[in-house]
């Protein structure tokens, strides 16, 4: 690995391709344990998680589905600001077993969104797995359950990670530098 550079900015490895499938490798081993006989639904979250979603979910060895939706966030035309939804939820969740496949968490505020969403859905129980955590920056109460890695708060990409559009093809993790 060595450094690139993303649009303005510069990036320096950070995660090896062998830790990330290693930590990966783990919360299969775990959501494997759990969600045995329970056929759970993972619901990816297009576009940064395809890369964590592919390496957690190839030979999983338990029934389970998977569909995939994207985050829509648009401004309301009313006072009620922000709105967001989630677009092409597939499946019925009603009474599923949902793990929610994320690329990273970091405040929270999408994750809170998501949640919010599929509540009214009657989900039997959802659950949060997510490639990379920020600690630092995470201001919510929801409970992460599944995480590969925790990292600092620094921005990252590559493993499905972006910077402007740029950098989700590169293997393993890199972080910005600040020259
Ligand atoms: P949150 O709503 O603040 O938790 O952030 C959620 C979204 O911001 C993630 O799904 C990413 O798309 C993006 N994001 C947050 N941190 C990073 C980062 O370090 N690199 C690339 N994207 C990030
Ligand atoms: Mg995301």
């Amino acid at each position: 690995m060595s450094r690139v550079t993303l649009h303005d900015a510069s990036f320096e490895p950070f995660i090896s391709e062998e830790e990330l499938n290693t930590a990966i490798a783990h919360v299969a081993g775990t959501i494997a344990l759990k969600y045995a006989d329970k056929d759970p639904l993972f619901v990816v979250v297009l576009n940064g998680a395809y890369h964590f979603a592919a390496r957690l979910l190839n030979g999983l060895p338990i029934a389970c589905g998977i569909t995939f939706v994207k985050v829509a966030s648009y401004h309301g035309t009313s006072s009620t600001g922000k709105v967001t939804g989630l677009i092409g939820l597939d499946q019925n969740v009603e009474g599923r077993h949902v793990v929610v496949v994320e690329d990273i968490v970091d405040t929270g505020n999408t994750l809170e969104h998501i949640m919010a969403t599929l509540a009214p859905m009657r989900p039997a129980s959802v659950a949060v797995a997510t490639m990379l955590f920020k600690p630092d920056a995470y201001r919510k109460d929801i409970p992460v359950d599944h995480i590969a890695l925790r990292i600092p708060d620094h921005f990252v990409v590559g493993s499905g990670l972006d910077h402007d559009g740029a950098g989700r093809n590169l293997p393993g993790v890199y972080r910005i530098t600040q020259q």
